[in-house]
């Protein structure tokens, strides 16, 4: 432990040298952001953000503009926020960070079209209808929002969290976790109307189901996941890229080298694989040690995404720990971002600018 430490002490203070370097007027000291980083690699670097903090926090507006060249509003393009009456949209909030990102010369991820959570009453209600009702109630939603956005949104989140913790399936409406999507766990026929929909309405957004725990070979929610998409590949799906969202722990990250296993056998299909909402919690208390385990996490990570031309978008779930959904859902862990809860950056945030410079 005492070893790595060191080595990456040395890392921090050889990347703090060589990211001040000189402007063309000599003497003064220009410091490139992770987003200039980014923008020379042709890399999506982004952050899941809510429209009121970039109204109304200066900090937060400027650590955003400043850091990423990619957003995602982490929870405004909801279902249960974009159509909370049927065929009632409501676009305002979305269409905060929409302006942002226009103002600011960014991309933007959209985030979520089928999800079993943040649906409003209405659509579960009609649910227990029948099933066409439900199929006409989602392609009018993917076909209003769609149309909306369309060439603002270069990939969707279409289809979200469906299979099933223990990959025995996909979540259905007799699962623990139910799902309104699916009447039983091999129903796939709704996911694959909303990526129709979604290709027919803008066919030049990439189109990606997205989920959790899904990033490494070998683990039967992943292989689970990869056997449904090969067979939607095949299928002719218009389907584009796998998310893998990575909220993962600092005690505990993955096998990385089956993470790039998983990439490389999304990208022998021909599918993008984005890094959809990264994050690495913490327990606490926090130490530096634990900080600085948190870092090369976040490297070993970004290094894929050098490593892969399949690879090229890596979104952090939220900009400062002081806004993270951690704490409020995991007891005990927080500091799970690359930036404080002032907007400092942590070693997550060097390392990351290490590599990339
Ligand atoms: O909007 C209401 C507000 O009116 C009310 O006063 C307040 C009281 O608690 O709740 C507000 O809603 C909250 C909502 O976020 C908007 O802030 C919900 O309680 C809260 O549960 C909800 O949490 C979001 C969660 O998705 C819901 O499942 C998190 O912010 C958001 O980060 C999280 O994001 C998900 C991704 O979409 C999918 N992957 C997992 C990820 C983390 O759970």
């Amino acid at each position: 432990m005492k070893k790595r430490s060191a080595i990456f002490m040395i890392n921090m203070l050889l990347s703090m040298f060589m990211i001040a370097s000189c402007d063309s007027s000599g003497g003064n000291t220009t410091t490139k952001t992770l987003r200039d980083l980014a923008d020379n690699k042709n890399i999506k670097v982004g952050a899941a953000v809510n429209d009121y903090y970039l109204s109304y926090e200066t900090a937060y507006s400027n650590t955003v503009a400043a850091e990423f060249n990619t957003l995602v509003p982490e929870n405004v393009m909801k279902w249960d926020t974009l159509e909370p009456a049927q065929n009632v949209f409501n676009y305002s909030k979305a269409d905060t960070i929409v302006q942002f990102a226009a103002n600011n010369n960014m991309y933007i991820r959209g985030h979520t079209l089928l999800w079993h959570a943040q649906l409003p009453g209405w659509v579960k209600s009609a649910a227990s209808t029948n099933r066409n009702n439900l199929q006409s109630i989602l392609e009018n939603h993917i076909q209003n929002v769609l149309t909306k956005y369309k060439g603002k949104i270069y990939a969707w989140d279409v289809v979200n969290e469906v299979v099933k913790d223990d990959g025995s399936g996909l979540r259905c409406t007799t699962d623990a976790t139910p799902s309104i999507w699916a009447k039983n766990s091999t129903d796939d026929s709704l996911i694959i109307a909303a990526f129709n929909k979604a290709h027919a309405v803008d066919p030049d957004a990439k189109l990606f189901i997205n989920d959790y725990s899904n990033e490494q070979y070998g683990n039967a929610k992943a292989n689970k996941l990869y056997q449904l998409v090969a067979a939607w590949v095949s299928a002719g799906v218009p389907i584009h890229g796998v998310g893998f969202q990575l909220h993962l722990l600092e005690e505990s990250p993955p096998d990385m080298q089956k993470v790039r296993q998983n990439i490389e056998r999304y990208q022998l299909l021909g599918l993008e694989v984005h890094f959809t909402e990264v994050d690495v919690r913490i327990k606490t208390p926090v130490t530096q040690t634990k900080l600085d385990h948190q870092a090369e996490i976040y490297a070993a990570l970004m290094q894929m995404v050098l490593d892969h031309y399949s690879v090229n978008t890596f979104i952090t779930w939220g900009v400062t720990d002081k806004y993270s959904w951690i704490p409020n859902y995991f007891a005990g862990y927080d500091s799970s971002l690359m930036f404080d809860s002032q907007y400092q950056p942590k070693p997550a945030y060097d390392s990351v600018i290490n590599l990339l410079q």
